[in-house]
C-alpha cells in the first residue's frame, strides 16, 4: 500500500527519493511524489501512476537542499488525483507531509480548523493532519524544539494509524518522523540519515537501522537523530542489522519477481529449517516461542489466525496439527475473529501468520487475542514488523525479501514451519521417535524435490499456455490438498484474472458442478494414493461434463496421464510436506498463464504487497 521514503545527507536527494520509491513500488500503489527544500520553499512534484512518470517530470533545475521526503499513496481518503496524491503542504505553507495510514477523526479536526481559518484542496485525511501541525506550531512558543512539539501535539489529537514525515520551512535541515500501527524506519548511514517505511527502500544504501515503536518520534537533524514518545520519554534507539543483500530486492536476470521467488524457494526452506531440529534429529525446536516442553505440553487448542495466502497456509496447519499431534485446532480469518467475540477455551495457543507482519486486520486480531489474555504468537518473515514485535514470541520465516504481490515462497515456507510445528507438538504427545525421525527426514529431502518442479518449469509453462484463454477454472482437492486448491485459485486470479475457485473435490458436486463446461477446466490435486479412488471418481463426473483436466499427482501414481487431459508429476514424499510440493506447480502454472496474457505480473491491478487499512 502506501510508502514512505525520507532523506537527509549531501547526496542527490531527489534520486534517493526516486530509487527509494521504485524498490517499493511492488507494495501497489496510484501515485507517486516528492518533496524537499529548495531556497527557500518548498518544491513539490506529483504524478499519478508509475514512479517512472515522477522521474520523467523531475526537470534538472531540480535540487533539494540537502533533505526531502518521498510516497507512494494507494488511496483511500479521495479519489486517484494528482490533487489528493502526497506530499501535501499545509495551508500556510510551513509544513509539507507523508502520511501512510487512516487518520479515523479527520472530519472532526477538519470542523475545527475551518472555523479556524484554515483552507482544504484535497479530500484527504493527511492534508487535514499536516493543518493541524501548523496550527499548533503557530501556537506554540518560540522555545526548544518547536518544529518536533507542535508535531507530537497534533498527533495526540488524532484517532486513527499514522507512519509520517514531516518538513518545516523553518527548520529547513530537519526532519520530524512518527509512528502508530503503521511501519517506519531510520536508516543510519555516514554523515546521512535514511528513513522509509520499507527497508527494501534504503538498503542500498544502509544495512543499519533502527525500527521506531508505536507511539515514538524521531527528530532528525543532519546525521544526528533522537527518539521520544508521545508522553515526552527519551528513547535509547536499538540499532539493528538488516541481514539483507541488495540482491535479494532486485530481480537479477529473471523476468519477474515472483518466478524468482518461485524459484529461491528451495533456498527459503532450508533457511526456515536451518538449525531447527532436535540433535537426535527426531523433533523441531523453536527458541522464539518462549515456551517449555511443559507449556507446550498444556496446549489443549490451537488458533490460527491470517489473511489471504497466509489463512490458506493456516487451513494446511490445522490439518497437520489435527492428523499429527492430534490437538484440536481452529482457522479463523483475522478480519473476522476481531469482530467476531470468538470463543476460545483456556489454554489456547493463538498463532497469527503474515508474512509482512503489518497486515492491519492481522494485527488487530492478534491484538483482540492478546486483550482476551491468550498467549499469541506470530509466524511472519519481516524481521522487526509490527506483529513480530506485539507477539509473545514467535517464528521468523527467514525467506529473504518477497517482492512479488503474489505471495510464493512466503506460503510455501509458512506450511513448512507449520509442518515442523505438528511434528513438535506431535512428538510432545503420541508420535514416536521412529515417525518423527521420518518426518525429520522428508523436511530434510523437501528443498531438492522443490527444486525437481522449478526445473521443470518448461513443462508447466507448456501445459499452462493451453489453458492462457480460459475465463472460468476450478481447483479441486481433498484434505490437506483442499487449501492447495484455494491457492492455486488464487494465484491463479490474482495474477492473470481468471476467475478461479476452489473446493473440496466431492464438494463440487453440491453447486460448483453447475459451471463445468468444456469451458471451465478443472485442476485436481489428486496426491495423495490412499483416496486416489475417490478423486478419480470426481475427475469422472467432470470429464461426462466435457471438462478439460489438468491433474498433479504423486510420481508412480495410478493415476496415468491417459486419464486426463494435462499430467504434472511431482516427487513422492511425507503426506505432511505433500502440499507444499503440489503448490509449487499452481504457481508456475498461475505465472505462465499470467505472463502468456501479457498481465503485469508483479504489480496485478488493484493489489497491494502489505494490506494496512481494514
Ligand atoms: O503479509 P501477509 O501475509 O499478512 O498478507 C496477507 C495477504 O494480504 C496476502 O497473503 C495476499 O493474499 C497475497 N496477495 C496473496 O498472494
Amino acid at each position: 500500500m502506501c510508502s514512505i521514503v525520507g532523506y537527509v545527507g549531501d547526496r542527490d536527494v531527489a534520486q534517493i527519493l526516486l530509487d527509494g520509491l521504485e524498490r517499493m513500488e511492488y507494495r501497489g500503489y496510484d501515485s507517486a511524489g516528492i518533496a524537499g527544500i529548495q531556497g527557500d520553499d518548498f518544491t513539490i512534484v506529483k504524478r499519478l501512476g508509475r514512479v517512472k512518470n515522477l522521474s520523467d517530470a523531475i526537470d534538472p533545475s531540480i535540487h533539494f537542499e540537502g533533505i526531502g521526503i518521498g510516497h507512494t499513496r494507494w488511496s483511500t481518503h479521495g479519489k486517484v488525483s494528482v490533487k489528493n496524491a502526497h506530499p501535501h503542504v499545509s495551508f500556510g505553507g510551513l509544513f509539507t507531509i507523508v502520511h501512510n495510514g487512516v487518520i479515523e477523526n479527520y472530519e472532526s479536526i477538519k470542523n475545527f480548523l475551518s472555523d479556524s481559518g484554515y483552507k482544504f484542496y484535497s479530500e484527504t485525511d493527511t492534508e487535514v493532519l499536516v493543518n493541524l501541525i501548523e496550527y499548533h506550531f503557530n501556537k506554540e512558543k518560540d522555545s526548544g524544539n518547536k518544529f518536533l512539539r507542535s508535531v507530537q501535539k497534533a498527533l495526540l489529537h488524532v484517532r486513527g494509524t499514522y507512519g509520517i514525515a514531516v518538513l518545516c520551512k523553518r527548520n529547513p535541515k530537519e526532519m520530524v518522523v512518527a509512528r502508530k500501527s503503521s511501519p517506519l524506519l531510520l536508516g543510519i548511514g555516514d554523515n546521512e540519515m535514511f528513513v522509509a517505511s520499507d527497508a527494501c527502500a534504503i538498503v542500498a544504501y544502509t544495512k543499519n537501522v533502527v525500527y521506531l515503536n508505536d507511539g515514538e518520534l524521531a527528530h532528525i537533524a543532519h546525521s544526528d537523530f533522537s527518539i521520544i514518545t508521545m508522553r515526552n520519554e527519551k528513547i535509547d534507539a536499538v540499532k539493528c542489522q538488516l541481514d539483507w543483500e541488495i540482491e535479494d530486492v532486485s530481480r537479477g536476470a529473471y523476468e519477474h519477481f515472483m518466478l524468482k521467488e518461485i524459484c529461491e524457494q528451495p533456498m527459503a526452506l532450508q533457511n526456515a529449517m536451518r538449525g531447527r531440529f532436535s540433535d537426535d534429529l527426531s523433533t523441531a525446536k523453536f527458541g522464539g516461542l518462549r515456551l517449555s516442553p511443559m507449556e507446550l505440553r498444556q496446549v489443549d487448542r490451537i488458533l490460527f489466525c491470517a489473511c489471504g495466502t497466509a489463512w490458506h497456509a493456516c487451513l494446511v496447519a490445522e490439518y497437520l496439527m489435527k492428523k499429527y499431534a492430534r490437538i484440536p485446532t481452529e482457522v479463523e480469518y483475522a478480519s473476522e475473529f476481531r469482530y467476531g467475540n470468538i470463543p476460545l477455551e483456556k489454554n489456547t495457543l493463538v498463532f497469527v501468520i503474515s508474512q509482512s507482519g503489518e497486515t492491519l486486520d492481522s494485527f488487530a486480531a492478534m491484538q483482540e487475542a492478546k486483550r482476551k489474555g491468550y498467549r499469541t504468537l506470530a509466524i511472519t518473515n519481516a524481521v522487526g514488523s509490527t506483529i513480530a514485535r506485539e507477539s509473545d514470541g514467535g517464528i521468523y520465516q527467514h525467506s529473504g525479501p518477497e517482492i512479488g504481490v503474489a505471495s510464493t515462497k512466503a506460503f510455501t515456507a509458512q506450511v513448512c514451519v507449520a509442518a515442523m510445528l505438528a511434528l513438535l507438538f506431535g512428538r510432545l504427545r503420541d508420535m514416536g521417535f521412529d515417525e518423527g525421525f521420518a518426518f525429520v527426514q522428508a523436511l530434510h529431502e523437501l528443498p531438492a524435490k522443490v527444486a525437481q518442479i522449478v526445473e521443470s518449469r518448461e513443462e508447466i509453462r507448456l501445459i499452462a499456455e493451453k489453458y492462457a484463454h480460459c475465463e472460468d477454472m476450478l481447483f479441486l482437492g481433498r484434505q490437506s490438498m483442499f487449501p492447495v486448491a484455494l491457492e492455486g485459485a488464487l494465484k491463479l486470479k490474482e495474477i492473470s484474472y481468471i476467475h478461479a475457485e476452489g473446493y473440496p473435490a466431492a464438494e463440487m458436486k453440491h453447486g460448483p458442478i453447475a459451471l463445468v463446461s468444456e469451458k471451465c477446466p478443472c485442476v485436481f490435486l489428486a496426491t495423495q494414493n490412499d483416496i486416489l479412488q475417490k478423486t478419480m471418481s470426481n475427475i469422472q463426473e467432470v470429464k461426462a461434463r466435457n471438462a478439460r483436466v489438468v491433474a498433479v499427482v504423486s510420481e508412480g501414481s495410478d493415476l496415468s496421464s491417459g486419464f486426463v487431459d494435462d499430467l504434472i508429476q511431482i516427487p513422492r514424499t511425507h503426506d505432511a510436506l505433500k502440499p507444499i510440493l503440489a503448490t509449487v506447480p499452481l504457481q508456475l502454472f498461475a505465472y505462465y498463464i499470467a505472463r502468456a496474457r501479457g498481465c503485469d505480473i508483479d504489480k496485478p491491478r488493484n493489489l497491494a504487497k502489505s494490506v494496512t487499512v481494514e
